[in-house]
């Protein structure tokens, strides 16, 4: 669920970052999210991608939170783009509080995100809890339609501390509409 946020906020976080690149109207599609390297992370939480159209994809997953996810969380988001030869450093973006972070980036999302794994009110903080997320659509026409063009992998780490305690790879893609692309 938690991951679901980060995907849902680095849409939203990659229109924040200034960069020199090409911006203008496109298409989203998140390629993949991966694991990070998580054995001695403390939130263990899974999520599974079901591309639905070029429009849609699904998206299932579990969390088990062992204490209420609060105000003394925080997150970093390193986000890197594809270039030849590796993926360059692009901007790190960080709050020393999760909750603020993800209230400016993708409030919304996040709400709706929270609902579908079941959490009542779909607020935080978040009581310990095992949650499970089921069909949760997500429409890529909801996000703005003008960005930065590229492929950028975006790892966001949740803090406590300075200690990592969870961590998502998301792979995210901002493409140029080709303008005689069949439906
Ligand atoms: C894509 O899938 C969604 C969700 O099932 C559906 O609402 C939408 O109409 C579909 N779009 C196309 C172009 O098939």
């Amino acid at each position: 669920m938690l991951k679901t946020c980060m995907l849902l906020g680095v849409a939203c976080v990659l229109l924040q970052v200034a960069a020199d690149d090409d911006f203008g109207p496109g298409v989203w599609k998140v390629q993949f999210i991966e694991k990070c390297d998580q054995h001695h992370h403390k939130f263990i939480f899974d999520i599974k991608q079901k591309k639905i159209n070029r429009t849609h994809d699904g998206f299932y997953g579990d969390l088990k939170l062992d204490e209420t996810f609060d105000d003394t969380f925080g997150i970093r988001v390193d986000i890197c783009k594809h270039v030849d030869g590796g993926c360059k450093q692009y901007q790190v973006l960080s709050d020393d509080c999760f909750i603020n972070f993800v209230n400016k980036y993708a409030e919304e999302n996040a709400k709706v995100a929270l609902t579908f794994a079941g959490v009542y009110p779909p607020e935080f903080p978040i009581q310990s809890n095992d949650y499970e997320i089921k069909d949760y659509v997500f429409d890529y026409s909801e996000l703005p339609s003008d960005s930065w063009y590229g492929y950028f992998c975006a790892k966001a780490f949740v803090l406590k501390g300075s200690e990592e305690v969870g961590c998502v790879e998301v792979h995210v893609e901002f493409m140029k509409i080709e303008e005689d692309e069949d439906e």
